[in-house]
């Protein structure tokens, strides 16, 4: 909600935080979170436990949906949350799952998420150490400018009037697909358009005089957004020539328009599997090792398929980002393998058929969208370690790729500069449009416990996609993200 509500509108109220909780309704909406994997990187999680604690059960998912609204969780897709809310308001709670060792549900969700991660009550009641928790209190505060430098002074506020503000808004500047298609007679083609990585937590860092820069990501792997953010180096530099403790925090504007977005394609496949799959790159060609491991991961996941760069004009992209290329080239492969005749966009929906996606490094999943939009999971990554986390990772990627297939996007302008600066305008998908989710956790065969969710991530797009009539452009229909 911290998110959301300026202060100005709380002027003369109380405000009542997870702290103020009475100590046992504490322990109750913690255990339920982490009995049913509802709050990952958990910077959402206190948030979202005030509002529902609010309630009186038993209550409805309707009701738990819209009490939602004014939330944004990125990464458990819902479902959990609800789960976890009944358990608390219903009389009739599911029974919760016995002793667990958190240790190996850790080692999951750091496998899932890409950084070390823990797993407790300490992360869903908001302890689990964000970034700028433990900054000194007398360090300077430095926040972007508009000159790509930063303002700094004693505190938030003096920093934000000196850099000047940034006005969160979101734009009618339509949607764009900057990659053209390639030619060819293709069977399938696709256009992606920016997609943000969105997650909560800004990126922010802090450092003292000759120190060690504190982590962006303490609890929660940002999706990958977070593997180069500037403010590490940018902390080190300015607490070294201030010769002061100085805290960088980036708001979320200013994360919108310097983190990296999901690299825009435009994309041909034909019925044999062979095509071209075109990546729009902004901000300079890319390291020849880094794209050697973008061709690598493609060529596991969809052997036919030659990439090419394409400079375009934008924010920047990164690699990083969940599957990025990779799970586009999975969803073409798939999709391919089981599209009806006919061109793209001109196709009967496809529902009911497992779609399979086996990532590059051995996550597979198996996914089933019904006539409904229910969706049915299996995953297999090895030994499970922690079937809940596996579940709730396999939930969260769910819901992002329905996202990314049917209502994401950022308006970026001709001159590149992004125009969408506020969570809402992302696109993401609200609770309320979130389908069942059946998931089935399996070792599979590897006795090495690999990522999963992934390839759920890459599986359920195809699934949608199909389900989507195979339309030729990415988002499909904005209309289940809530979009203001
Ligand atoms: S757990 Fe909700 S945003 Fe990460």
């Amino acid at each position: 909600m911290a998110c959301v509500t300026p202060v100005r509108r709380l002027d003369g109220r109380d405000v009542t935080t997870l702290e103020g909780l009475p100590g046992p309704d504490r322990s109750a909406w913690a255990g339920a979170l982490v009995s049913s994997g509802g709050s990952q990187c958990g910077f959402c999680t206190p948030g979202i436990v005030m509002r529902l604690a609010a309630l009186e059960g038993p209550v409805s998912d309707d009701r738990l949906d819209q009490s939602l609204l004014a939330h944004l969780c990125r990464c458990t897709g819902w479902q959990t949350i609800r789960e976890a809310a009944h358990a608390v308001l219903d009389a009739t709670a599911a029974p919760r799952p016995g002793a667990r060792d958190l240790d190996a549900a850790a080692a999951r969700a750091a496998l899932e998420g890409g950084v070390p991660q823990r797993v407790g009550p300490d992360v869903v009641l908001g302890d689990a150490g964000f970034a700028d928790d433990d900054a000194p209190a007398a360090a300077l505060v430095a926040v972007p400018d508009g000159d790509g430098d930063y303002a700094v002074a004693d505190t938030v506020a003096a920093a934000r009037t000196a850099a000047g503000k940034v006005q969160g808004r979101s734009t009618t500047v339509p949607l764009g697909h900057p990659v053209a298609l390639p030619a060819g007679d293709w069977a399938l083609t696709l256009a992606t358009t920016w997609v943000e990585p969105a997650y909560v937590e800004p990126d922010a860092s802090w450092c003292i005089p000759g120190g060690e820069p504190a982590s962006p990501y303490r609890n929660g792997g940002a999706f990958g957004g977070k593997r180069h953010s500037p403010v590490v180096d940018d902390a080190r530099r300015l607490a070294d020539e201030l010769d002061r403790p100085v805290r960088v925090l980036w708001s979320r504007e200013d994360v919108v328009r310097r983190s990296p977005k999901r690299p825009p394609v435009g994309a041909g496949i034909a019925a044999d599997g062979t095509g071209v799959l075109r990546v729009g790159i902004s901000g300079g060609p890319v390291d020849d090792d880094r794209w050697a491991a973008v061709v690598r991961s493609v060529g596991a996941v969809a052997p036919g398929l030659t990439l090419e760069q394409v400079p375009v004009d934008g924010p920047p992209v990164s690699f990083d980002l969940r599957a990025a290329v990779w799970a586009e080239a999975a969803v073409l492969a798939a999709a391919v393998r089981l599209a009806p005749e006919g061109r793209s966009g001109d196709r009967v929906p496809v529902v009911g058929i497992p779609v399979e996606v086996v990532g590059p490094g051995g996550g597979r999943a198996v996914v089933c969208c019904g006539p409904d939009g229910a969706l049915d999971i299996e995953v297999a990554a090895g030994p499970v370690l922690d079937a809940v986390v596996l579940r709730s990772y396999a939930i969260g990627a769910a819901h992002q790729a329905l996202g990314w297939v049917g209502s994401e996007g950022i308006a970026v302008d001709p001159d590149g500069q992004v125009q969408d600066l506020t969570v809402r305008s992302f696109g993401i998908l609200q609770a309320r449009a979130m389908p069942a989710v059946t998931v089935r956790c399996g070792d599979g065969e590897g006795s090495t416990p690999v990522n999963g969710s992934d390839a759920v991530f890459a599986a359920v797009a195809a699934a949608r996609w199909l389900a989507d009539g195979l339309a030729p452009s990415w988002p499909t229909d904005r209309s289940g993200a809530g979009r203001r």
